[in-house]
């Protein structure tokens, strides 16, 4: 089973059946991960390259486990420090690596489409980890798995997705996947943290949180991304803790057994309580940082077969 994956830059070409093939195969490095010994060789003489333009801690720190534990020889690429500060352009930085027969480049890039417009130039394949606010797959696709090994499926769920909708890659890879496998999805936030155009999204839009959290199943909260605001969108982190944060009162609008969940890194006392990120029988962050390890070896797993069977069928 190849799928036919040549690049993964983002949910929007995926197929549902292609999402569930991603999600099956994640099941199983689950239970690798657990296990005392925990590699193969699936990847075994395969070059891996990180390529982060934006500071990440657990991001590329899963990717890198992720590589390793399938066996790749997996590199780290200083970026700050590279020649790109140097004036080096993104093109000429991928060609260079591509000169040096890598087969897998993860890249993450503040800049929406770069990492598009770097896998048109390059031979090997190309795995997005986040490129401004347009696509996170890979996030999307580990909380897909975590709600579906918590819920037991991953269809007819009610999910809230809670807080900087505007500015968050996370949600929008989410929404568009959630929507693939037919959910139901209510975005919940002020009216200046809401993407333009959202009236096309076929979402639910609630500006008031105890509203929109009421009998979900799903409550996702995302971080204020302070790095891509340029100016006033909230009055003040009090206030918006106050009518945003996600505290006991406003989870018991949802339903007895929905789930918290946070892409992490979290502002505590920001966009939710401390107690309840903390909360082992509601919270499943630390399950998320998890299943994200599992399905990053399922996406280089499968690209790399796909790439093997030189398969004609392209996804990008
Ligand atoms: C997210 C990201 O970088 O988009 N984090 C992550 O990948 N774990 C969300 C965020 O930064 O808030």
């Amino acid at each position: 089973m190849t799928a036919g994956l040549k690049h993964l830059l983002g949910i929007e070409p995926l197929t549902p059946d292609q999402i569930t093939a991603i999600l099956d195969l994640a099941d199983s490095y689950v239970d690798l991960n657990k296990r005392q010994i925990k590699r193969t060789d699936t990847l075994a003489g395969r070059t891996q390259i990180n390529m982060f333009f934006e500071n990440s801690t657990r991001t590329q720190a899963s990717f890198e486990l992720a590589g390793k534990r399938l066996g790749a020889d997996v590199m780290n690429m200083a970026m700050q420090a590279s020649s790109i500060k140097k004036g080096e352009t993104l093109i000429d930085t991928a060609l260079t690596l591509n000169a040096m027969h890598p087969d897998l480049l993860v890249v993450r890039h503040p800049n929406s489409g770069a990492v598009d417009l770097l896998a048109q130039k390059v031979n090997c394949a190309v795995l997005n980890a986040g490129d401004g606010r347009h696509e996170h797959p890979t996030q999307a696709l580990l909380d897909a798995l975590t709600i579906r090994r918590a819920k037991g499926r991953l269809h007819r769920l009610s999910v809230a997705i809670c807080g900087d909708i505007a500015h968050s890659r996370v949600a929008r890879s989410n929404l568009i996947l959630l929507g693939k496998m037919e959910n139901r999805i209510r975005l919940v936030g002020p009216s200046t943290l809401m993407p333009s155009g959202i009236a096309d999204l076929g979402c639910e839009v609630y500006h008031d949180m105890e509203e929109g959290l009421k009998d979900v199943d799903v409550v996702m909260m995302l971080r204020l991304q302070k790095e891509r605001m340029d100016g006033g969108f909230i009055p003040s982190e009090r206030e918006y803790y106050h009518r945003y944060g996600l505290d006991a009162a406003k989870l018991a609008r949802a339903k007895k057994d929905a789930i918290v969940m946070h892409p992490g890194p979290m502002n505590r006392g920001v966009e939710i309580d401390g107690d309840i990120a903390d909360d082992i029988h509601r919270s499943v962050i630390q399950e998320q940082v998890e299943m994200g390890v599992a399905v990053r070896m399922a996406a280089m797993d499968l690209l790399m077969q796909g790439r093997a069977a030189k398969s004609k069928e392209v996804w990008v």
